[in-house]
C-alpha cells in the first residue's frame, strides 16, 4: 500500500510537470482513484515543504438521485408509457395506468410530447419512434457532462428531484517554489555525520515549527502523603482547631517524658525505643518552678497521687532526644496556656514528624508523621473525648469508629481508636486517645477543674489504606515510584 501511495504520489508530480494546474476531480479521472484518495495524496505531497501550492475551491455538482438513476437504467416514465403503447396498438387507458411505473406522470408527458393519443379513454401510438431526451441528459449529468444539458432542463430534472446538488471541495495544485519530482524525505535534524562528511549542503531540511506546541515543563507535585496532610489539616481548621507550632525535632526527655508524667524507668525511654542525641547532649534550662512540680509528683506524689515513689533524676530529664511523639508540643503549649492570667478553652492540632528507634519493615519507619489534636476545657467527661474523636473520624471518612480501653502513663482513661474500612473490610485500628492525667496536667498550672481530651494517629497509616499500599516504602523513601507522586489524587479516606 505505502508502495502504492509513492507510486501515485510521483504520478502526480509527473502530471505537474506538463501542466500549470491542475484539481483533485481531474487527478482522480486520470489516475482512476477515488477522489478521496486523491486528496489524502495531496495532503502527503503538501506536508513536504515547497514542494506543491495547493488552493482549495467549493465545487458545486451534479448527482442522480435514486429516480434519476432508476431513468438512467430503464428510460423515462413517458418512453415507459409509449414503449407499451406501441407494443399493444390500442388499449384502454386504465390498463395502461396499471402496468406502467408511474404511468401517472408518464402518460401526461408523453401526451404532452404528442407521443400518443387518448380518444375515450382508448390510448394508441402517434409516432413510429421517440427520443428519450430525459434518459439521454440524465446519462450526460452522470458522466459529469451536466455542461452539454441545457439550464432549462437541467432546472426541469432538480424540480423533478431526478438529480440534486452536490458541493464537493475540490483542490487546485501548483508546483512550489522546490519542486522536484523526487520524493526524498527532508531532514529533520542537523547531525555531526551530516557536518563531518559535508552531506547537509545537498540534504534538504524541514524547517522549523515555531506554532509547535512545546513539551509541557516538568513541575512540582505533592508528595501523596503530603497531600493526605493537607486534607486533615483542612478538616481542623473547617472544625476550628488552630495549630500548634511543632518546628522542634530535638527536645528533651523532660518535655517529651517527664512533663507527661512518664517515669524515668519506662520502657519507651529505652535506646532500643528513643534516638539519643550525642551534641548537645543535654539541655539545661527548665523553668524551675515547673520542674520541681514535676520532680515531685513523680518521686512523692500530688494532688491526691501517691506518685512512682523513686528518685527522680534531673540527669536523666537533661538527655536530648528526637521527639518520639507530637505530644511534647502539646504539652509546651498547654504550659503556655497554664502560665496566663486567665485560662481560655482552646482546641488545637498538629501534623509533623516523630522518630522512633524502630526495627524496620514494611509498616514501620523510623520517622513518621503523627496527626495529634487535643481540646482543653471545663469539666470535659470522657463522653466528650468519645464526641470528639466521632466528630472527627466522621469528618475524615470513617463513620463506624470503636474503642478499646488502653493504658498510657499520660492518660487516663485511655482508649485505642479503630474505624471500620468498607474497602478492606474490617476493624483496624487507627490511633490512640485519652483524657490528660491531674499528675500531668495540675503542675502546668491549668484550673483543677480543666480537662484535656487528646487522641494521636500517623499519617502513613490512612496513607497507606488510602492509596492501597501493604508497604510502607511504597509510600516513604528511595523506592517510591515518581509516577504515584505525579498521578495520585488529592485523597479522601473514602
Ligand atoms: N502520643 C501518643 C502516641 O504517640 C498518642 C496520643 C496522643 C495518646 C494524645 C493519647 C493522647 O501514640
Amino acid at each position: 500500500m505505502a508502495d502504492d501511495k509513492e507510486k501515485y504520489l510521483l504520478q502526480i508530480l509527473n502530471i505537474l510537470v506538463d501542466k500549470n494546474n491542475v484539481s483533485s476531480t481531474e487527478l482522480s479521472s486520470l489516475l482512476d482513484v477515488s477522489h478521496n484518495s486523491v486528496i489524502g495524496f495531496i495532503k502527503s505531497l503538501s506536508a513536504r515543504e515547497g514542494l506543491i501550492e495547493v488552493e482549495s475551491k467549493n465545487v458545486v455538482s451534479w448527482e442522480l438521485t435514486d429516480e434519476g438513476k432508476f431513468i438512467v437504467k430503464n428510460g423515462s416514465y413517458e418512453a415507459l408509457v409509449f414503449d407499451y403503447v406501441k407494443k399493444n396498438g390500442s388499449l384502454p387507458l386504465a390498463d395502461v395506468m396499471k402496468a406502467v411505473t408511474n404511468a401517472k406522470i408518464g402518460f401526461s408527458k408523453a401526451m404532452a410530447k404528442g407521443w400518443i393519443k387518448n380518444e375515450k379513454g382508448t390510448v394508441t401510438p402517434a409516432a413510429d419512434s421517440i427520443v428519450d431526451e430525459v434518459k439521454q441528459d440524465l446519462e450526460l449529468i452522470e458522466k459529469n457532462e451536466s455542461s452539454q444539458v441545457p439550464d432549462s432542463r437541467r432546472a426541469d430534472y432538480k424540480k423533478r428531484k431526478l438529480m440534486k446538488e452536490v458541493s464537493t471541495t475540490v483542490l487546485i495544485i501548483t508546483k512550489g517554489k522546490e519542486f522536484t519530482l523526487t520524493l526524498e524525505k527532508p531532514e529533520t535534524e542537523l547531525t555531526p555525520e551530516m557536518i563531518a562528511n559535508g552531506t547537509w549542503k545537498t540534504k534538504s531540511f524541514k524547517s522549523y515549527n515555531f506554532e509547535a506546541q512545546g513539551v509541557p515543563p516538568p513541575r512540582g507535585h505533592l508528595h501523596p502523603l503530603f497531600k493526605l496532610r493537607d486534607e486533615f489539616r483542612r478538616i481542623f481548621l473547617e472544625l476550628g482547631y488552630t495549630e500548634m507550632n511543632t518546628k522542634n525535632y530535638v527536645v528533651s526527655s523532660f518535655w517529651n517524658f517527664d512533663a507527661l508524667f512518664q517515669p524515668q524507668q519506662h520502657p519507651a525511654r529505652d535506646a532500643h525505643d528513643t534516638f539519643f542525641l550525642q551534641k548537645p547532649k543535654e539541655s539545661k534550662e527548665f523553668p524551675p518552678d515547673y520542674c520541681e512540680k514535676v520532680k515531685k509528683v513523680h518521686s512523692v506524689g500530688n494532688y491526691g497521687s501517691i506518685g512512682y515513689r523513686y528518685d527522680w533524676d534531673i540527669k536523666e530529664a537533661k538527655k536530648n532526644i528526637l521527639r518520639t511523639h507530637t505530644t511534647v508540643n502539646s504539652v509546651r503549649h498547654l504550659y503556655a496556656l497554664g502560665q496566663s492570667k486567665h485560662f481560655q478553652p482552646v482546641k488545637m492540632f498538629s501534623i509533623d514528624r516523630v522518630f522512633r528507634n524502630e526495627t524496620l519493615d514494611a509498616t514501620h519507619l523510623a520517622e513518621f508523621n503523627q496527626i495529634e489534636g487535643l481540646v482543653a476545657d471545663y469539666d470535659l467527661s470522657l463522653g466528650d473525648l468519645i464526641g470528639v474523636i466521632n466528630q472527627f473520624f466522621n469528618k475524615i471518612g470513617f463513620d463506624k469508629v470503636k474503642f478499646k480501653p488502653a493504658y498510657n502513663p499520660y492518660t487516663e482513661p485511655s482508649m485505642e481508636i479503630f474505624c471500620y474500612h468498607d474497602g478492606l473490610q474490617k476493624w483496624i485500628e487507627v490511633g490512640n486517645s485519652g483524657m490528660f492525667r491531674p499528675e500531668m496536667l495540675l503542675p502546668l498550672g491549668l484550673p483543677p477543674n480543666v480537662n484535656v481530651i487528646a487522641w494521636g494517629l500517623s499519617l502513613e497509616r490512612p496513607a497507606m489504606i488510602k492509596y492501597g499500599f501493604n508497604n510502607i516504602r511504597d509510600l516513604v523513601g528511595p523506592k517510591v515510584q515518581l509516577s504515584t507522586i505525579f498521578d495520585d489524587p488529592i485523597c479522601q479516606i473514602k
